[in-house]
């Protein structure tokens, strides 16, 4: 199915106050959106001291809410209407059911920390059009929009680098993916037709213009479900530390090619081959971010397929689906449109990721969806997005 977005932000924040009002019975005080995000480059590297290269995407969670009185946040999920929250606000929030809302609870926690305690009370409604399990990072997006709701239920700002690493330890803790600061970082930093470069050595992130207004960015959701959680994920960051750890370094900034080739007979296969990974990824993205920058989209085409081919090869987080999603873009090719393709996010399903000339785009999605249904039988779920601003609350 081909999804356009119009008019997505103005629906979704329409059927968010509606139904607060519904269900409350009264206009909420405050609204706060947060956007997922896609990553162009630089994967499974945000835990590595790499350099990865986001943006946020026009797929946002929302939150309405208004002040209760009470020790309590009600917060209703319009995604599963039948399992409606209670936290206590007056004492510590621990993992606990629905287990959707976990995340929230530790970003409760995270607010704890800085002394923000007890937090007022509030009623809540919260939406989104962020897919599921797509690899967009829906659950670095609810954690921001709540860190944001709790900012505007204090009425103060917190430093955003500090807001983005507090929302990281809600994922740790209350959902135990043990995630970079990718996800996080992109939502609240994001920046309307700007990529963001984020050095995750430093933590600073920068928004580099998108430099050509004639590329769009599709992105294709396998609708096969990944679950970083399921501990796929922490082997995966376990091998880069096993394996920097061989190589006797601090910082993976720090190692060279020549360096893990001296190393290699020092590991197994597996680990080295994680590590090739790594040192190349970094090496991608860094210049992948300079010739998108200047507009040299060849040259990202060809470092996206590298990407792809070390993310299937080395560091095993595609799949099937994923491959042969990537496979229908790169045969497309430059002639039809296609600048270049990749998995996006975590992998073990979820999207693809595709700059294309938007002349052509329409017909590219239509032509990936035909090859990708006929190959698996599964219908994908496909659309063009823009690059937008990170977290903020709306005026109602
Ligand atoms: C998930 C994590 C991120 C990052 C990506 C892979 O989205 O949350 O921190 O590691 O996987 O690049």
């Amino acid at each position: 199915m081909i999804e356009h977005d119009d008019n997505s932000y103005e629906k979704l924040k329409k059927t968010l106050v509606e139904k607060f009002e519904d269900h409350f019975g009264t206009r909420p005080f405050f609204l706060v959106a947060a956007p997922a995000r896609v990553n162009l480059i630089g994967e499974h590297i945000d835990y590595c001291d790499g350099f990865v290269l986001p943006l946020a995407i026009n797929r946002h969670v929302m939150i309405a809410a208004t002040p209760n009185g009470s020790e309590r946040a009600n917060l209703l999920s319009l995604m599963l209407p039948n399992q409606p929250a209670t936290v206590m606000l007056d004492e510590p929030p621990k993992v606990s059911q629905p287990s959707w809302a976990n995340v929230i609870r530790g970003v409760f926690d995270g607010f704890r920390n800085k002394d923000f305690w007890p937090l007022p009370g509030f009623d809540a409604v919260i939406h989104s059009n962020v897919p599921l399990g797509a690899g967009l990072s829906s659950s670095a997006a609810l954690e921001v929009a709540a860190a944001t709701m709790v900012e505007s239920l204090l009425g103060i700002e917190i430093n955003p680098k500090n807001k983005a690493l507090l929302c990281q330890t809600a994922e740790h803790k209350f959902a135990g993916v043990p995630c970079g600061i990718m996800d996080q970082f992109a939502s609240v930093f994001g920046k309307k037709d700007h990529m963001i470069l984020i050095d995750c050595r430093s933590e600073e992130a920068q928004a580099i213009p998108f430099a050509d207004d004639s590329v769009e960015i599709i992105i294709a959701d396998t609708r096969v479900k990944h679950a970083l959680s399921d501990g796929s994920y922490a082997n995966r960051r376990k091998h880069t530390e096993i394996a920097l750890s061989i190589l006797g370094k601090d910082s993976w900034r720090d190692v060279t090619m020549e360096d893990l080739l001296s190393a290699e007979p020092n590991m197994n296969e597996q680990v080295f081959r994680r590590a090739r990974h790594v040192v190349t990824e970094i090496d991608r993205t860094q210049r992948a971010a300079m010739a998108l920058a200047r507009g040299k989209t060849e040259t990202v085409g060809q470092l996206m397929a590298d990407s792809h081919k070390s993310l299937r090869d080395d560091f095993e987080v595609s799949c099937k689906e994923l491959d042969i999603m990537v496979e229908a873009a790169w045969d497309i090719g430059e002639a039809g449109g296609v600048l270049g393709s990749r998995m996006t996010g975590g992998g073990f399903g979820g999207s693809t990721v595709t700059l294309a000339r938007k002349d052509n785009a329409e017909e590219i999605m239509q032509k990936m969806a035909a090859t990708y249904q006929a190959q698996t039988g599964i219908e994908p779920s496909i659309f063009a997005t823009t690059a937008v601003d990170g977290a903020h609350s709306l005026g109602l």
